[in-house]
């Protein structure tokens, strides 16, 4: 498959390296960091044989699902870096909204699918999990940062049997490639990027991001290791944890877990 990156990609001074099959862009992209690669760099496959996910699990991309990450060594403390995963988010979203109009377009009379974000970084469509985002971040000395954002999209295919149900975007009836995914994914990273500015612009991405978020005030079951949150999604915090709002009034912030939404949250919680 031929990946190539657009203009506002390419004036961003980003660079892209496509691979036919690879264990893990993630982990490809920190070895590169640690080989003295300072980005930004995309590196991009439309199959990975080892690819990794959230909290320790496995993602799986089959031929024809993309998996990208993008590469890019920051002066920047991790607790900002952290943040990065809702701009991707956003970006992610907004790519997919683009593609799928154009998708559209080629279908005449298909109807609008609408994508929404869950947290910490997920894209939903129709409800069930389409992509997943890993940010891995890791100190090269000195205050510089290696930041890798991760993005696997089910596009062809959608894993079976996985915690939370997932989609793919043919099962959803858009019809595109992983190739013409990944330019507009690298177009729309371009300008979050930059709306990000190392952290200085997260409030205005928080906000993009409540804008695009699953389940905003309603009831979530947040399981994190060894216990489960219950409560109202209140918002996003200025450092990007979720906070719940339990029944006796205490808001909890909450940096990493797996949401569970109404009906669904008991049953994945118990
Ligand atoms: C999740 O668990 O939801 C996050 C999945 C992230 C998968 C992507 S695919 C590209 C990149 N390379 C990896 O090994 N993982 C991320």
């Amino acid at each position: 498959m031929v990946f190539s990156l657009g203009p506002t990609a390419r004036s961003a001074g980003t660079r892209l390296e496509a691979f036919d099959s690879i264990g893990s862009t993630n982990a490809e992209a920190l070895s590169r960091a640690r080989a003295g690669e300072r980005g930004p760099l995309w590196l991009v496959t439309d199959r990975q044989t080892a690819g990794r996910g959230r909290r320790d699990r496995a993602w799986q991309s089959p031929p024809g699902n993309l998996a990208a990450s993008v590469l890019e060594v920051m002066e920047v403390a991790p607790a900002a870096a952290a943040t990065l995963g809702f701009a991707a988010g956003v970006a992610l979203e907004g790519a997919l909204q683009a593609v799928s109009v154009e998708a559209r377009m080629r279908a005449a009379g298909q109807d609008a699918i609408s994508f929404a974000l869950k947290w910490p970084n997920d894209v939903l469509a129709g409800g069930r999990k389409l992509s997943g985002i890993l940010l891995e971040a890791e100190p090269l000395g000195g205050s510089a940062l290696a930041v890798v954002v991760g993005i696997g999209v089910n596009v062809v295919a959608a894993p079976e049997a996985t915690i939370f149900p997932a989609t793919s975007l043919h099962g959803v009836g858009i019809h595109v490639g992983a190739a013409e995914l990944f330019m507009a994914l690298a177009e729309e990273w371009a300008r979050l990027r930059a709306l990000w500015d190392d952290g200085r612009g997260f409030a205005a991405v928080r906000n993009l991001w409540l804008e695009r978020a699953s389940g905003l005030g309603g009831e979530v079951n947040v399981r994190l290791s060894g216990t489960t949150v219950s409560g109202v999604f209140e918002t996003i915090d200025e450092t990007g944890c979720l906070v719940v709002k339990t029944a006796s009034g205490e808001r909890v912030p909450i940096a990493a877990g797996d949401v569970y939404f109404g009906g669904a949250a008991s049953a994945g919680a118990s």
